[in-house]
């Protein structure tokens, strides 16, 4: 296992109705489904993992709270810690990062959301982590199903748009965020959008105004899980890295 990375926690966002899923998620939730040989929430997991996090705040939607934890318990099969939270309703990202401050103390903190599946390494990004913020965006087709990504010489950022009608870049925002300890009173800040959320969108604004948001470009494949066609992609995808790395979970 690779060395645990000193004052940085984890944070996986499993909440969510997972409604493009339906009916897949009526009678469970979005983030326990199947992805070839493991429930989803276990690739994210083995990122932050991966990375030496070794404290993780799982946070849940309250119905399927009891799920998670049948499956994760408190950590010990997977040499971590995890506690939990629970996410009343469905109030933004940077709402249920919020919920995380008196579990993060006075470290950094990385966050990922339980659908959202990398093929490469992030590690060395998340392990040489120094202040400010961090995305990490990938090229796709079609960027406006996601937070979109203008970017700047050297891994600055221009500008970040969730959901544009009209997107400036192919550069999504991909579900994978870390932090320095200023993001709590950051999200203290925080308005609702027009859809009542407090978005990670804006949180990430709060740190670009500032000149303080990095914007990594992954090289190695990203899918967020959560639609028909995309989850059969990875399934396809952890099948296909199964056969070629046999050992490697
Ligand atoms: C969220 C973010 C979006 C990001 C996406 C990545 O959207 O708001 O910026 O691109 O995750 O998975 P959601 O999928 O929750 O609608």
């Amino acid at each position: 296992m690779v060395e645990a990375v000193e004052d940085m926690k984890g944070v996986i966002l499993a909440g969510g109705s997972g409604t493009r899923l339906k009916p897949l998620t009526t009678v469970t939730s979005k983030q326990l489904l199947p992805v070839y040989d493991h429930p989803m929430i276990y690739y994210p997991l083995m990122t932050l993992i991966g990375a030496g996090i070794r404290d993780i705040l799982v946070i849940t939607a309250p119905e399927h709270a009891d799920d998670y934890y049948a499956y994760l318990g408190n950590g010990k099969d997977f040499g971590v810690r995890f506690s939990y939270a629970i996410q009343k309703k469905p109030a933004g990202l940077s709402q249920a990062l919020g919920m995380a401050k008196r579990f993060v103390g006075k470290d950094s903190v990385t966050m990922i959301l339980g659908d959202n599946i990398f093929g490469g390494s992030v590690a060395p990004w998340i392990r040489t982590f120094n202040g400010g913020a961090m995305i990490f965006v990938k090229k796709v087709r079609d960027p406006g199903r996601f937070g979109v990504v203008e970017l700047g010489q050297s891994g600055s950022v221009r500008s970040i748009e969730e959901k544009p009608k009209h997107p400036k870049s192919h550069f999504a925002q991909t579900g994978l965020y870390v932090y320095d300890n200023s993001v709590f009173s950051r999200i203290a800040t925080l308005k609702p959008s027009a859809r009542g959320e407090l978005e990670i969108t804006d949180l990430n604004n709060l740190y670009l105004v500032d000149g303080a948001l990095r914007g990594v470009i992954l090289q190695g494949e990203w899918i967020d899980a959560g639609t028909f066609d995309a989850l059969l992609k990875a399934n396809q995808l952890i099948a296909r890295q199964r056969k070629k790395f046999p050992t490697r979970r």
